[in-house]
């Protein structure tokens, strides 16, 4: 049997990872993140597929693809977007699958514009604060709401 596919998505700036402000967001690389990613999807039963992108355009026609595409589920970190993009929010609403929001740093611990997301209303739920767990904790809910499904 197939299995189950879940995309996991970082947006803006993400791709600096490692040498961007590691008070925020430690010192491991996205390619570190995928790693861990890829080796509990192993565990899981699951498998991933990474897109990063600094292109709003492209991220958004990333998730217009991915609806028409046979994913079981989305993980989705959109960096700065993610307190301001109307756009990413109305392309996440068109997904019928799970998707989880998820942020390295406490958003809400940080400057004010950070502790408003535009996309928390159309997805399952979010997951901030806990560094690459993040990541891992929301791999693992995505899991549990593929297997009720
Ligand atoms: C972030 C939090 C955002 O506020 C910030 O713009 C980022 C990273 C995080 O993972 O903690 O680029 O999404």
């Amino acid at each position: 049997m197939k299995k189950p596919l879940v995309f996991i998505l970082n947006g803006i700036n993400l791709n600096m990872f490692g040498r961007r402000d590691p008070a925020h967001y430690g010192t491991a690389t996205l390619g570190d993140i995928d790693q861990r990613l890829t080796e509990l999807a192993g565990e899981l039963g699951l498998e991933v597929e990474f897109f990063q992108s600094n292109h709003e355009g492209d991220f958004v026609e990333k998730i217009h693809q991915i609806h028409f595409s046979e994913a079981a589920g989305v993980i989705v970190n959109a960096g700065a977007w993610t307190h301001y993009s109307y756009g990413l929010a109305d392309a996440l609403a068109i997904l019928d699958v799970p998707v989880v929001e998820v942020h390295m740093s406490n958003v809400h611990a940080r400057e004010e514009f950070r502790h408003f997301s535009v996309l928390s209303g159309v997805v399952k739920g979010s997951i901030a604060g806990f560094g690459v767990d993040s990541y891992l904790l929301a791999l693992r809910a995505v899991a549990g709401l593929i297997s009720k499904r």
